[in-house]
């Protein structure tokens, strides 16, 4: 980062000469992956604008709007295959689009090998943890568990 004499901030573009030659890398050798991933990012983020804002819609407008917020709305929500499927791409696309999004910051102004590898290794652990669990949340929830106490399940499922 510089400070010109009228006080702008100009901060560099990354990559560029402040990287020390003895970190320098080699370009190419990944064929197309980088384009295939900028394309991503842009297709990924105008469907996550549908998903995202009917999501925030229905969930805190619709009806009592966040007032009828609760875990028995989210049990009826997942009770319907649209809600997990609409969840499901959500929770993945996301995930996807943040994680590749790291990626190349990471890429970007992590100089050293090693510091590129730790970091985008923990990413990449978080990521599949993260879409793992979620997906296994959307798939196995249910509401009312056979055998559980009673006083440990929702009202609805007493009924
Ligand atoms: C509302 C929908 C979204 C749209 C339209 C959108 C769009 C974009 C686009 C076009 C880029 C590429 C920017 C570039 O290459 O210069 C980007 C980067 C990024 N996005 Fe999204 N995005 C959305 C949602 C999200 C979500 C939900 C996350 C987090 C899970 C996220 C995390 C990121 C990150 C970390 C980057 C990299 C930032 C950077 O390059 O400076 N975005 N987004």
């Amino acid at each position: 980062m510089s400070t010109s004499t009228n006080e702008a901030v100009s901060v560099e573009a990354p990559r560029s000469g402040r990287i020390s030659p003895k970190y320098a890398r080699t370009a190419g050798g990944k064929g197309n992956f980088e384009m295939l991933a900028w394309l991503f990012m842009r297709v990924s983020g105008a469907i996550l604008i549908v998903l995202i804002f009917t999501h925030l819609f229905v969930n805190l407008m619709v009806g009592d709007g966040i007032h009828a917020v609760d875990f028995g709305f989210v049990a009826g929500k997942w009770a319907s295959p649209l809600w997990q499927v609409w969840d499901l791409v959500m929770l993945w696309l996301a995930m996807l689009h943040g994680t590749n999004g790291v990626r190349v910051i990471i890429n970007d102004y992590a100089d050293k090998n090693t510091t590129r590898m730790t970091l985008k290794s923990i990413l990449y652990i978080a990521s599949v943890v993260i879409i793992v669990l979620g997906t296994l949340v959307i798939f196995t929830f249910d509401p009312c568990p056979a055998g559980a106490p009673a006083d440990m399940i929702a009202d609805f499922c007493k009924a």
